[in-house]
């Protein structure tokens, strides 16, 4: 997932879109580059690597003078990481410089026809089609230019854009990639995402699909693909700087996780009010909520797991039944949706092209869709017909860990909504289950005050080649996760299994010392886990047990337990992930991995 910043005010452009760059630096990227109008060119600089080869290259900006421009950090989609396939891209006579983010998929075939007008491309990237074809429309106008061009191309674009004839002007686009603008008191800024912004200002418009902004040094104004002006609202991003920076934790990852207890708190308590739960932005009334048949759950990565929580929580509590599908084989496996389902995307970015595709498949076949997500304004926030927000503030690193948190603690609440609206659980139950979710900011609080048994534990494990995670119910969703965390941010294989399937297979790959963490949370469940963990023992596994204060029987079978605090158990997720999250996170750093920006990943996966 590419970065975009723009500038134009009375400060130089080039210090402030490197700056802006750099807060974009957890979407992930190969190459960057910026261009400012100097008084008379549009200068271009591009570099591969890091952001600071190309703040050395421009001595911080200054080498490129200049109070407009645009910058772009790429995630490298058509097009190997190279200087040439960096953005901006440029019409051919550097009169139109563009910067972009998503893919335009029809980009062969808009390159083949200008080919056959006479445009040389110096690019592999699908970008350059746009740089070339504004100048193709341009006859002088570019906001007339920039609605032909949008009615020609087919994909997802963020475009930031500079035309020579008009100096004083950065125009931005967008449809299904996001793009804000910021209104500053010296200048007003386009970018991918807040943090970029946040330095200069805090009053942000989102462009939604299809709009166009106009902006100035002093003025701002939009226009939607018709040409026409339209009045937008700003909002105020009540974020502190800091909630975008690393508060002096050495990662944003460790950070982040220090942030769950708030996150958990700050998603929770909004939607309790006077001992019910109260999710006005549902948009469901009691009678709807009563006539749901089926619950279709969808996503990726880490929010696919949490999903897979949800399943065994809506169907205990709620007894509704759930199936949870991987957004990228849900959107092409044309699913069986009644018109008494209700799909719910979870995504933490709300940009996961797959998620979002998703989404529009069940809004094709007019199945109600909620969307429970952290990012506001983001496309599957504002395509689903409800949102429900995950209060957890911006999340930088990639590997997500206070996001994860609160979308379990959103399904939690749905789950205890839909289970007293259907008559499935009583007041006194209700008023139970509220108050378990309502220790779970303190208890994760003193779990996560238990880092340096843990990160002792993970030293031992730097050098492990395969660790495997098992558990039953929903501590196999935990596995999954655990799984995942520590294969993303520490490169060592892993896998999560449920712990009645090893037998069928899995067991014949422990030897003598591999790692097993197996999760016991649910109380049911512990004497079948417990004979599972004495099956690996035997054959010479290393069994780390995660288990709720009390299970004391497990220190006979388990080489190294770590215990939770008590909660209900549909709840235990919340907790057992926290231990699993420092094993991996302290792995990573003992191995010297890039823990918050991971090798192949993007905090964001935008494209398919
Ligand atoms: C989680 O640690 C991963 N970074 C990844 O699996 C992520 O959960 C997945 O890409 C979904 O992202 P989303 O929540 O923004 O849709």
């Amino acid at each position: 997932m590419c970065g975009i910043v723009g500038y134009i005010g009375d400060s130089q452009a080039a210090p402030i879109l490197l700056d802006g760059l750099s807060k974009l630096e957890y979407r992930g990227y190969d190459s960057a580059g910026i261009a400012v109008y100097d008084g008379e060119h549009i200068q271009t600089q591009k570099s591969i690597g890091r952001l600071k080869v190309l703040s050395e290259l421009t001595h911080d900006g200054a080498t490129m003078p200049g109070t407009v421009g645009i910058g772009h950090t790429r995630w490298a989609t058509h097009g190997a990481p190279s200087k040439e396939n960096a953005h901006p891209h440029f019409n051919q006579d550097e009169t139109i410089a563009v910067v972009h983010n998503g893919i335009i998929e029809n980009y062969l075939k808009m390159k083949k026809y200008l080919e056959k007008k006479d445009y040389h491309f110096v690019s592999d990237t699908d970008t350059e089609v746009v740089a070339h074809l504004l100048d193709y429309y341009y006859k002088g106008d570019p906001i007339e230019a920039i609605t032909k061009v949008m009615h020609r191309v087919e994909g997802s674009y963020a475009l930031g854009i500079i035309f020579l004839e008009h100096p004083g002007v950065v125009y931005a686009v967008r449809k299904d990639s996001p793009l804000i603008v910021g209104h500053g008191k010296d200048g007003n800024l386009i970018a991918s995402d807040v943090p970029a912004v946040l330095k200069y200002t805090r009053n942000v418009y989102f462009i939604q699909n299809e709009e166009i902004a106009v902006l100035t040094g002093e003025s701002i104004a939009f226009y939607n693909v018709d040409g026409e002006e339209i009045q937008k609202e700003s909002t105020t991003i009540d974020w502190d700087i800091n909630a975008a920076e690393k508060a002096g934790y050495e990662h944003f990852m460790l950070k982040e996780m220090y942030e769950q207890p708030k996150t958990v708190r700050d998603t929770l308590n909004p939607r309790i009010k006077d001992g019910a739960v109260v999710i006005e932005e549902l948009g469901m009334t009691d009678e709807e909520i009563r006539r749901i048949q089926r619950i279709h759950i969808v996503a990726c990565g880490s929010a696919y797991h949490t999903g897979v929580t949800a399943k065994y929580v809506f169907e205990g509590m709620a007894r509704i039944p759930v199936e949870v599908d991987l957004a990228s084989e849900f959107r092409y496996r044309n699913p069986i949706l009644q018109e008494n389902d209700l799909v719910i995307i979870i995504s933490q970015s709300g940009e996961t092209a797959d998620s979002l595709a998703a989404l529009r498949e069940a809004k094709s076949k007019g199945i109600k869709t909620l969307g429970i997500v952290n990012v506001v304004g983001s496309s599957i926030a504002r395509e689903a017909d409800t949102v429900m927000y995950t209060w957890a503030g911006p999340e930088i690193a990639v590997a997500t860990t206070k996001a994860y948190s609160a979308q379990l603690i959103a399904e939690y609440l749905l789950a205890v909504k839909f289970a007293q609206v259907r008559g499935e659980i009583t007041e006194t139950e209700v008023a139970s289950y509220l108050k378990d979710l309502q220790k779970l900011p303190q208890q994760i609080e003193m779990l996560l005050s238990n880092k340096e048994r843990i990160q002792h534990f993970a030293n031992r494990y730097i050098s492990a080649k395969d660790v495997f995670f098992v558990g039953r119910g929903i501590d196999y969703a935990i596995s999954m996760e655990g799984s995942l965390k520590l294969k993303e941010i520490s490169y060592i294989h892993s896998e999560a299994y449920a712990a009645g399937e090893l037998k069928h297979g899995t067991i014949s790959l422990i030897e003598e010392g591999t790692l097993v963490a197996a999760v016991l949370t649910q109380e049911e469940l512990y004497k079948k886990t417990i004979s599972n963990i004495v099956e690996l023992t035997s054959r010479g596994a290393f069994v780390l047990a995660v288990t709720t204060t009390g299970n004391t029987e497990i220190e006979k079978a388990a080489d190294y337990v770590i215990y939770i605090p008590q909660t209900n158990r549909w709840f235990t997720n919340s907790l057992a992930i926290i231990p699993l999250q420092l094993f991996s996170y302290y792995v990573s750093v003992g191995k010297g991995c890039d823990v918050d920006k991971p090798r192949n990943l993007a905090k964001s996966v935008t494209v398919e």
